[in-house]
């Protein structure tokens, strides 16, 4: 079914202007029969944050920004689904043209700036699939015009603890203005305080909803030094590294789509962000679990970066390019090394390269 949907639509799909492409997936995906989805072999299963995932590898956010499709994304083989952004009220984000493909790298740049039909309309859908099993997060931002950024992202805890998997705290976003200043010190441990603050009070009627924050790739070291240093001290339970990155790598190809403004994602991420995955990792000491997101486009890819300190990981642009029918490869190509090293499971493979890649020359 999946390699049907793939073969006949990925072709159109990328004749159509990104966004409305995007539409259109969105479209057939609500539509996709319904039915069990496939069964993960047992070694893929990893548990983390007090979950147990079926398989490693999960939706990122930014697909399934409204929680339209998050059961259909279940059953094409994800072992989880990062649905949002999703701010407090509706926006529409910035204005179109804002999605843009990169063919000859395998890059995507977005400038979408939160899109969000807001807070209400996402809980209505989620609410719906309530009990319909499959590991769902939510990731949360602040809208634009917001006066008390930290206040919305407690907001969003509040509305959606009974629906949640686990929340992503979304403030590495390159597309609204001043967000990635909540990464920066006092900010950043006072947004901190007060969302563990937040999820305690909740916990009380939805029990304790994992919280990770997710991290640009742009950060300097020492940036990274506090960061790491206030979410150990803050008890988060986890990190995505990493968002898009506002950089352009010198080796593009597609030169004129590159000047577009807006976060940078796909394949010429994955050396940035898998570096600043192991920084991370050997920061963390093992203090919390971290995915590993940006580029991943093979099983290759994913192993890299289990092995550079990823639990689980995450993709999205590689769709875009490979079509979905890369979810079930990926847990093929990670089951064969699983077979072939005689390993039992994934969290062997955890880190094992972080150290030495920290001390490599910095990926360009
Ligand atoms: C079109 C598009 C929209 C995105 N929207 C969001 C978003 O709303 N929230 C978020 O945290 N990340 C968003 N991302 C970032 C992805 O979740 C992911 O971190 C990044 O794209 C790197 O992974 P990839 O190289 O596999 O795409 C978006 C990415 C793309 C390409």
């Amino acid at each position: 079914m999946i390699g049907l949907f793939d073969r006949m639509a990925r072709p159109l799909l990328g004749l159509m202007e990104a966004e409305n492409a995007h539409r259109v997936a969105i479209q057939g995906l609500k539509v996709l029969p319904r039915g069990p989805g496939p069964t993960d072999d047992a070694r893929l299963s990893v548990r983390v944050f007090g979950l147990n995932f079926p398989n490693p590898v999960g939706m990122a956010a930014g697909f399934d920004k409204h929680g339209e499709v998050p059961d259909a994304l279940l059953r094409l083989g994800f072992g989880f689904v990062e649905v949002g952004t999703v701010t407090p009220r509706p926006q529409p984000g910035n204005p179109r043209p804002r999605l843009f493909r990169l063919p000859a790298d395998e890059g995507v740049i977005n400038r979408l700036g939160f899109n969000s039909e807001g807070a209400q309309a996402v809980l209505v859908r989620l609410a719906a699939r309530a009990g319909a099993g499959g590991l769902v997060g939510v990731n949360v931002g602040a809208n634009k015009e917001s006066q008390d950024r930290i206040a919305d992202y407690v907001s969003l805890i509040e509305t959606f603890a009974p629906v949640a998997s686990y929340f992503t705290v979304n403030i590495s976003s390159p597309n609204t203005p001043g967000l990635r200043d909540l990464q920066q010190g006092r900010l950043f441990d006072e947004l901190l305080a007060r969302v563990v603050d937040a999820r305690a009070r909740v916990s009380r009627q939805a029990g304790l909803t994992p919280l990770l924050i997710k991290i640009a790739p742009d950060l300097t070291l020492n940036e990274l030094d506090d960061i790491v240093g206030a979410a150990r001290r803050r008890r988060v339970d986890g990190m995505i590294v990493g968002n898009t990155t506002v950089a352009r790598p010198p080796g593009l190809k597609d030169r004129g789509t590159a000047k577009e403004a807006g976060g940078l994602s796909g394949r010429p991420l994955f050396g940035l962000s898998t570096r600043m995955l192991a920084e991370t990792y050997v920061r963390a000491e093992g203090a919390f679990p971290l995915v590993g997101t940006g580029g991943i486009d093979s099983g290759s890819g994913a192993l890299a970066k289990i092995r550079a300190g990823a639990s689980l990981v995450q993709l999205y642009s590689s769709l875009v390019f490979r079509g979905l029918a890369l979810v079930g490869e990926i847990k093929v190509e990670l089951v064969k090394e699983l077979t072939r090293n005689r390993h039992a499971g994934l969290p062997e493979l955890v880190g094992v390269d972080a150290a030495a890649m920290t001390a490599e020359s910095w990926p360009r």
